[in-house]
């Protein structure tokens, strides 16, 4: 409770000393009054631009995406975000005073981005991400602020969280910010240069690109190596390894289809699906030209690592191959018309599913799931009406959806190579 009662009565009164000094008349200072203009124009010039850069910088760290509620009002919170410890409806942080974020000083939000603590006080669980938001500059999060204390308030009251017992308890969070958590900004590395640097600035922050792609337990708690790839919580998903050329590495990738794939979620070796066709159209889209070759640069030079899981090759017996037959078949009758006879697909329109990484990776989980459920590939300024993949949950018994899977598995040794 170290900013309880007292910190938050310093904070109202210098907030209020604050607004006096908004609120007082203007001094008119008869002939010299270019001067203080000037300076106020230079001010508001000031303040529009900060503005802009913490527009930007929501932006990318999809502040956006969990803060809004399908249909509501952007900010306003009502957004449902499913853990493995339950249900949470985020908050609204537009600037209405009673609802919002509207009577937080910098120094609170500050607080809830580097430390993880609300205005009261209380800790903040880590389904808001500031493991990773904790990297962000203080400059940084003074521009985010001041945008969103720009946007018109919300009147919508928080619903609250329907976490699971015990841990709806939130004191507990003392004992897991103590052992899982440490604040701190990036601390650039002297050894690379400044592109580098920008692209580890916002992959570790404000992307949090690690919120999802590592191992967690139950308790959300990293188990896994950074960026090593993980299966998302409270969602049938599987956010792949970003260091292995297996998965999702794109260390042998031009620079150039980096930044297509982060700016329009395609490229010919690889269409993002699901989640991360989220993350593409509510944020990466907007990267600028520097700052998406910054994040390739960055993603390009991570190291390579063995994926968690290695692919279980079935061994061709009579078994397998009668259903790796079955497979091509249910191909033909379903698929083959986009996806083509060999699995090659067709440029710009459907991706190909040989040497797709999509399906020969040894998690089977995403290639089942656009299955199961169709999808598109992500909406963005460039690709505003991206080609659809129908659903087969209701044609296809599981089995068979397994059978495809295991066909196309066959394309990994004869097509990727
Ligand atoms: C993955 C979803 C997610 C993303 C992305 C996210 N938030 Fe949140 N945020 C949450 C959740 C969940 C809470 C509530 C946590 C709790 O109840 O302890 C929260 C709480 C907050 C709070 C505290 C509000 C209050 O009333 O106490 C602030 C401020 C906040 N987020 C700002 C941001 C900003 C700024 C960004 C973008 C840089 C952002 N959030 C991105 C999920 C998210
Ligand atoms: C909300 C969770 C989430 C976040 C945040 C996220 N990803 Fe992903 N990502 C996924 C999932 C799930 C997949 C698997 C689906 C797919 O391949 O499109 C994925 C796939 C990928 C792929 C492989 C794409 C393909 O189809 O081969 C890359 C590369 C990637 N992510 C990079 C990033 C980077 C860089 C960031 C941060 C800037 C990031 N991701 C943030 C969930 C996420
Ligand atoms: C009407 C055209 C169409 C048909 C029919 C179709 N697909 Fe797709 N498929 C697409 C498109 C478009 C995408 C890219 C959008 C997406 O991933 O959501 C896609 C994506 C996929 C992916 C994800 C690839 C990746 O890169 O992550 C898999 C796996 C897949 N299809 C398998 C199949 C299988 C198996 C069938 C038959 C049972 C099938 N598709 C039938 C159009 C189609």
């Amino acid at each position: 409770m170290r900013y309880g009662l007292y910190g938050s009565l310093a904070i109202l009164i210098a907030g209020f000393t604050g607004l006096g000094i908004l609120l007082a008349p203007p001094v008119t200072l008869a002939p010299a009054a270019e001067k203080p203009e000037a300076a106020e124009m230079r001010d508001t010039a000031e303040i529009e631009g900060q503005r802009a850069r913490g527009a930007y910088l929501a932006r990318i760290g999809n502040c956006l995406g969990c803060h809004t509620a399908y249909s509501g009002f952007p900010y306003a919170g009502g957004h449902i975000l499913d853990t493995s410890i339950g249900i949470f409806i985020t908050p609204n942080i537009t600037s209405d005073k009673e609802t919002g974020i509207g009577l937080w000083s910098e120094e609170d939000f500050w607080r809830a981005l580097h430390n993880g603590r609300g205005r009261d006080g209380n800790l903040l669980y880590p389904a808001f991400p500031y493991s990773e938001y904790t990297r962000v500059s203080r400059e940084d999060s003074d521009a985010i602020f001041a945008y969103l204390q720009s946007l018109p308030p919300v009147r919508q009251r928080n619903a609250p969280n329907r976490i699971n017992f015990p841990f709806n308890w939130r004191p507990l969070l003392h004992l897991w910010q103590l052992i899982y958590f440490s604040s701190g900004i990036y601390l650039p590395d002297t050894l690379r240069d400044d592109e580098w640097n920008r692209g580890a600035y916002l992959v570790q922050g404000l992307g949090h690109c690690n919120a999802c792609h590592t191992q967690r337990n139950i308790l959300g708690i990293s188990k896994g190596d950074i960026l090593g790839g993980g299966q998302l919580m409270g969602s049938n998903w599987y956010a792949p390894s970003l260091t292995s050329l297996q998965e999702a590495s794109t260390a042998d990738w031009p620079i150039e289809d980096i930044k297509r794939l982060l700016k329009t979620g395609s490229t010919s070796r690889a269409v993002t699906t699901g989640p991360m066709a989220n993350v593409v159209s509510q944020s990466l889209q907007f990267l600028t030209e520097d700052d998406a070759r910054a994040v390739a640069k960055y993603l390009k030079s991570l190291p390579e690592t063995e994926p968690r899981s290695r692919g279980i090759a079935p061994p061709l017996t009579e078994e397998v191959d009668k259903q790796l037959k079955k497979g091509g078949q249910i191909y033909e009758t379903y698929c083959q018309d986009c996806h083509g006879n060999l699995g090659e697909g067709a440029p710009g329109s459907y991706p190909a599913l040989a040497g797709n990484r999509g399906v020969t990776m040894a998690s089977p989980t995403n290639a089942i799931r656009s299955i199961l459920n169709g999808g598109y590939a992500p909406v963005t300024k460039i690709q505003q009406r991206p080609y659809g993949m129908p659903p087969f949950a209701q044609i296809l018994p599981d089995g068979e959806i397994a059978l495809v899977w295991l066909g196309k598995q066959a394309w990994r040794d004869s097509m990727a190579a």
